[in-house]
């Protein structure tokens, strides 16, 4: 008879940190198979070591993928609440798991800690649309009328601003400003989208997230003939057709938000494709219609990426001093009013 002799199971590496990170992989079962954790789960439990180690925290935007946004973030949100978290943190190390404009509205709110990024080249093509200069052009052209710039945008977009926002604050800002035309930047779709609610006349920049823009009412349309009863979530960074086709309209984290609390049976995300798997992960027994636009440029982080940044200490944010002060000015006055 021949015997067979088995692999000796290994002590430590991937399956110590397979059994390491049970509870973790319980909560994302539902959207990453066996197999496929078993490729994340050293990164996960080195990645959790090192926050320990480095009194760092992890911040995740809602679009991050659920090994990231489950595995190793310890705080989760929509621009708007990562901003406001990132102003409260007592860690020395703040990791921003998104893109480089969030991770630098983190910096601008904390000067002298040390914040990294996965990748300091993934972009936005919102924050890559628009120059410092485009702005001084638009004010030059409607003298006295206030900037409000959308916090996906560089800091140097920023300092030439009077006040940032967000998706979800943007009409709070807007009205609180108490003037009948404004200069919304550097979304076009948002800016129209908050012209047609509140009525306020607004110039913009012919700018578009290209994630948000691929959608178009058709596809609306054909998922309510084929879902019927199908409840439709809508980002702002949706053309107004599109806005104006969907149930509601809000934030990431809106939209989360609305999904916890209502618990609608079926429900479209019309907007970046990782928001329904983290949403899922947490809610399994809704039923999620998912219309797949993927966002390039949040898709470069990667667990591999934020173990590197924590071990080495970079990818760094770093900011010119004097851009900073007036790129921090127009964040905090926003902070103030949200
Ligand atoms: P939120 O602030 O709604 O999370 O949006 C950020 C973003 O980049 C959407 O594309
Ligand atoms: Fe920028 Fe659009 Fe990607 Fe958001 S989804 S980071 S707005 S390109």
């Amino acid at each position: 008879m021949t015997t067979i002799s088995l692999p000796t199971p290994r002590v430590g590496g991937a399956a110590a940190a397979i059994e390491a990170t049970r509870k973790i992989y319980a909560t994302v079962r539902d959207v990453i198979p066996e197999v496929q954790w078993a490729t994340f789960a050293e990164d996960v439990v080195a990645i959790n070591e090192l926050k320990r180690a480095k009194n760092a925290v992890v911040l995740a935007h809602n679009y991050q993928t659920p090994e990231i946004f489950h595995g190793v973030a310890d705080i989760v949100g929509d621009s708007l609440l990562l901003a406001q978290r990132a102003q409260d943190t007592d860690a020395d190390v703040i990791l921003l798991a998104g893109v480089p404009f969030m991770a630098e509205t983190a910096k601008l709110l904390n000067p002298t800690k040390t914040v990294l990024v996965p990748d300091l080249e993934a972009g936005c093509s919102l924050a890559d649309g628009i120059t410092a200069e485009d702005v001084l052009a638009l004010r030059a052209e409607h003298p006295g009328v206030p900037v409000v710039t959308y916090v996906n945008s560089s800091a140097a977009v920023k300092a030439v601003s009077d006040i940032c926002c967000t998706s979800g604050n943007v009409e709070r800002i807007v009205r609180h400003l108490g003037v009948d035309k404004v200069i919304l930047i550097p979304d076009e779709y948002l800016a129209r989208n908050v012209a047609a609610a509140t009525g306020i006349e607004v110039v913009t920049h012919p700018t578009r997230c290209e994630v948000h823009e691929r959608f178009d009412t058709a596809q609306v349309d054909q998922l309510r003939a084929e879902n019927p009863g199908l409840t439709v979530i809508a980002h702002p960074e949706c053309s107004p057709a599109v806005v104006e086709a969907a149930d509601i309209a809000g934030s990431t984290a809106q939209m989360i938000d609305y999904v916890t609390t209502h618990r609608p049976p079926q429900v479209a995300l019309i907007t970046e494709c990782s928001m329904a798997d983290n949403i899922r992960a947490a809610n399994p027994d809704l039923r999620y219609i998912q219309p797949c636009n993927i966002c390039p440029h949040m898709r470069r982080s990667t667990l591999a990426k934020i173990r590197a940044a924590l071990e080495t200490g970079g990818p760094e944010i770093v900011l010119d001093p004097s851009t900073a002060a007036d790129a921090r000015h127009a964040i905090e006055r926003m902070l103030e009013l949200s």
